[in-house]
């Protein structure tokens, strides 16, 4: 016989003879000759009920079942005489697979976020961790739905690099050198001795590989970690995180913004459809605007707003924020919410830039002082997706390169593709993690990752 997952068991519309469930027992009572297991497999939110009685072989082990223990379980699926449930699973043999001693920490009880971080190895099995984790499976999935729908391919870009493509030099070195014995050259560490013959990171973003394979198969896009070593320990930021990051021939800035807007939207809207039930619990107990804040979302027309318009607003608003902000500064997270929570009331694109803000592949634009670049803000997160139009000039991407001090000879092949048929060209990344903190009103990017990696953390 088959085993059926929870989740097919629920939705199903008729009694059924002959069931087999393999799950993990959440809580047990018993009384009077009979036994209540809550179990769950991991394949939905809900559990299944299953009775128990003495008509089980071994009964007096099943009244010793504790929380977190796990059970294989035949039976027949019944119409539920109880609340809250339309079927339960009436036991004929219940397998004890291991029992789970009583030291086991998730007893049924709320646990706090920060504890629950502690024993990230048993997080998701509790119930909204494991509404997390699906949703990120779930919108895994719709990302590359939405890509193949429209005819963008799915490359992989390689996670070892040679080149800085943000050029903020906050990456994790990668070396095979003795680290207790270090080839020296005038005093400085001789890499020609280690792996690659030359110095190596983790790579901070797949764009550059994602240019060159634009120009060849037209709209491309990556979905793959990313590493920043950006000692930054907020509730926006990881060292290891996921980005999505399409890659758009013949497309300029405006394309890539309206992509942007319907790729957000087209996720929210998904999550929405697919994801009900998880959903419902972070409505719940999370964030009870959450899906008012969803719909806006998915409604509002998002706001466009060159980078001077931002700071105006922001500087003639009269509202006190704890930097003050000039043109030429970055937007802080005080400045993105207050334009996307306070003042729009939706989610807003920044784009046009001043130059000196932003990395040198970005397009200079005709005032020769800012780029083409944009920035998507969303309610409660603020930078949701940065991305721009690619300097497709050779001779302006040269001399940016050469104002900026980048080593020409790390990026000659990138050189190269404005050389062969070099087209104008647009794409962006969407940070996975902060999309799933927009989707699930979860508020630390700790939560919406299985294993964060933060600064002085790399346990799990
Ligand atoms: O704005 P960023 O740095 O853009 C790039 O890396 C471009 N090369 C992308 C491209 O055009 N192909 O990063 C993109 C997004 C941010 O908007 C943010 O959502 C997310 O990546 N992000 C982080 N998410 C979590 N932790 C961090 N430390 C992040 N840094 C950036
Ligand atoms: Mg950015």
């Amino acid at each position: 016989m088959k085993r059926k997952k929870i989740i097919h068991i629920l939705n199903s519309e008729t009694p059924w003879d002959n069931i087999h469930i393999k799950g993990w027992v959440r809580t047990r009572r018993s009384s009077k000759g009979f036994s209540f297991l809550e179990v769950n497999d991991g394949s939905c939110l809900k559990n299944v009920q299953v009775v128990a009685d003495h008509s089980v072989p071994n009964y007096n082990d099943v009244e010793k079942i504790t929380t977190g223990s796990a059970v294989s379980i035949f039976g027949r699926l019944v119409a539920s005489p109880g609340k809250g449930q339309k079927w339960e699973i009436h036991a004929e043999t219940v397998d004890i697979i291991s029992i789970a001693p009583e030291s086991y920490p998730l007893q049924k009880k709320r646990h706090s976020d920060e504890y629950l971080r502690t024993i990230g190895h048993l997080r998701p099995r509790t119930n909204k961790y494991g509404s997390v984790f699906r949703i990120r499976s779930e919108i895994s999935f719709a990302a590359h739905q939405f890509f193949r729908d429209r005819g963008f391919r799915y490359i992989h870009s390689p996670i070892i690099t040679g080149s800085d493509c943000e050029g903020a030099g906050e990456m994790f070195r990668v070396t095979a050198l003795d680290l207790e014995n270090i080839p020296k050259k005038n005093g400085k560490t001789d890499f020609i001795h280690d792996f690659f013959g030359k110095e190596v990171n983790l790579t901070v973003s797949g764009q550059l590989s994602a240019e060159m394979m634009a120009l060849a198969l037209g709209d491309v896009y990556t979905f793959g970690p990313t590493f920043r070593a950006e000692n930054s320990n907020t509730a926006r930021h990881v060292a290891e995180f996921w980005m999505i990051e399409p890659e758009m021939a013949f497309c300029d800035l405006e394309g890539d913004m309206a992509i942007a807007e319907e790729f957000v939207k087209y996720l929210t809207a998904f999550a929405m459809d697919n994801c009900r039930e998880d959903l419902a619990l972070f409505s719940t107990f999370v964030d009870k605007t959450l899906l008012a804040t969803l719909d806006t979302i998915i409604s509002s027309d998002f706001l466009k707003l060159p980078y001077q318009e931002a700071v105006d607003i922001l500087k003639n608003t009269g509202k006190k924020f704890e930097y003050e902000i000039n043109y030429g500064n970055d937007l802080q997270s005080e400045h993105e919410r207050y334009l996307t929570e306070e003042y729009f009331k939706k989610p807003v694109i920044i784009f046009n830039y001043p130059k000196e803000i932003k990395p040198f592949y970005m397009r200079m634009n005709n005032d020769s002082k800012t780029v083409a670049a944009m920035d998507l803000l969303v309610p409660r997160i603020g930078e949701l997706v940065g991305g721009s139009q690619r300097e497709e000039r050779y001779d302006v991407l040269e001399s940016r390169m050469d104002e900026l001090g980048i080593a020409k000879e790390n990026y000659w092949w990138y050189l190269d593709s404005r050389r062969f048929g070099t087209v104008p060209h647009s794409g962006f990344g969407l940070g996975f993690e902060r999309l799933l903190m927009l989707i699930t009103g979860i508020t630390n990017i700790r939560d919406v990752i299985p294993f964060p990696r933060v600064p002085g953390q790399i346990e799990f």
